[in-house]
């Protein structure tokens, strides 16, 4: 059985490292998830595997079915979810390539279906003071102290609701809140997960400055550039986390 769930954004639709053993198709009380799910073996350990903006990266960032991914994760048997999440940088440390494990988060998104208790028996508030496991950062955070190359070991995720970037005094308002990434996918995805007591973590992978960050102007090709070197970081710091899970 799969116990550990990874998620793949932008830059990251598929895995080649991932031995696949079968493609499994969910459909769930709250419609269809974002792809099927590749099981397979990954640096050794049994993993399954889902493209968030589905296998041809054709599902924008407020259209994405969260509950749908979530819940079929939990079905499936997944207990642990690593996301891996495109963002831009905030903080000024944090650079196009560099990697980051989120500790925080401020949802800035609106009209997403963002919980799994609507309309029950009883009302539900989870407690997401930490919205990340502690533990499964911590052994993100461990993996990442034996790579060549540097990982921010904190930071707050702003989530905002896309699918446009954002504007320049937008990003000063999210630096003034204390934000330090901002990308489009980290909620409801993090709070669903708690909903549903699976452990989730965050791979933020910046690919640009955001916007207002930087004199010269956003370019797809720089920031395709930049989640290229950014995605073969996180395949190896997979590669170092995934035997220690
Ligand atoms: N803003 C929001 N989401 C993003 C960005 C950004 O600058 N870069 C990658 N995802």
């Amino acid at each position: 059985m799969s116990e550990l769930g990874i998620i793949g954004g932008t830059g990251l639709t598929h895995m080649e490292q991932l031995e696949i053993v079968r493609r499994e198709v969910v459909h769930t009380p709250f419609g269809e998830p974002s792809a099927a799910f590749i099981h397979g073996r990954l640096y050794g350990k049994e993993v399954v595997f889902l493209a968030r903006h589905g296998p041809g990266h054709t599902i924008p960032p407020h259209k994405i079915n969260y509950r749908a991914n979530i819940w079929a994760m939990d079905y499936i048997g997944v207990k642990r979810i690593i996301a891996v999440a495109a963002v831009g940088g905030i903080r000024a440390d944090m650079v196009p390539a560099r990697l980051a494990i989120p500790d925080q988060i401020i949802d800035y998104t609106w009209g997403r279906a963002n919980t799994f208790f609507e309309d029950g028996e009883k009302v539900v508030h989870v407690d997401f003071t930490q919205p990340y496991c502690p533990d499964l950062r911590a052994r993100l955070i461990e993996a990442a102290r034996q790579l060549p190359f540097d990982v921010a070991e904190s930071g707050c995720y702003a989530a905002t609701q896309g699918p446009r970037l954002e504007t320049a005094a937008e990003v000063d308002r999210l630096e003034r809140d204390g934000a330090d990434l901002v990308g489009m996918t980290g909620m409801p995805e993090a709070a669903l997960a708690r909903e549903l007591d699976l452990s989730y973590a965050t791979i933020a992978v910046v690919a640009n400055r955001a916007a207002g960050r930087d004199s010269r102007p956003l370019t797809m090709e720089e920031i395709g550039k930049n989640l290229k070197v950014g995605m073969q970081r996180v395949r190896e710091l997979l590669e170092a986390a995934i035997p220690m899970l």
